[in-house]
């Protein structure tokens, strides 16, 4: 079994990395986070663990990250290195794996791919992507209706986040993370 660092640990490390309220908003993600794995059978300790710090990089500054990434040897895909708002669940994993020691390639995924998804999400990506948008914190047109499909279809909710996730870029008229696309097509072709 693997074996993850104690949760006083990780909460202890991720209140010393983030601002209060992203620290507020990351026990929402963890609390969102556990509750929808016990929901749909999904494994709630790595839920708690990637929930912890799906967002340890997030407030760190953007020369920091990008130094980390060559430390790290991290090479953005074009449209990734144009939005840095993307840099801090690549760079985040990268975190957990070296100075949290996490090795489980589901909690690594369900960290790296929380802000785009990916085609063929794990339920524990699945259930990390959705617990970021849903948690009590979040307030938008439509959070309700997401928080509703939660509690009877993961996979629906997400491709629902999914949708509203995209339009919500097109209008800001920004740039399409490829992931976000096959993420959305992978589950309209499953459930077709
Ligand atoms: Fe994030
Ligand atoms: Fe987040």
């Amino acid at each position: 079994m693997t074996v993850f660092p104690e949760e006083p640990v990780l909460e202890a490390a991720v209140r010393r990395r983030l601002s209060p309220g992203r620290f507020a908003h990351t026990v929402g993600v963890v609390e969102t986070a556990e509750e929808l794995a016990r929901r749909f059978g999904i494994d709630v300790r790595k839920a708690r663990v990637a929930a912890w710090l799906h967002d340890v990089a997030k407030d760190e500054p953007r020369e920091s990250l990008l130094k980390r990434a060559e430390e790290f040897g991290i090479v953005f895909d074009e449209i990734t290195a144009r939005q840095a708002e993307l840099w801090h669940s690549v760079i985040g994993a990268e975190i957990a794996r070296r100075e949290f020691g996490i090795d489980d390639e589901e909690v690594l995924a369900a960290i790296r791919y929380h802000t785009t998804g990916r085609a063929g999400m794990s339920g524990l990506e699945q259930v990390i992507f959705l617990a970021d948008i849903i948690e009590p914190g979040r307030e938008f047109p439509g959070v309700e209706e997401l928080r509703r499909r939660s509690r009877e279809d993961l996979e629906g909710a997400v491709l629902a986040a999914l949708e509203s996730t995209i339009c919500y870029v097109i209008r800001q008229g920004g740039l399409l993370h490829p992931d976000a696309v096959a993420a959305r097509n992978h589950i309209l072709l499953r459930r077709s």
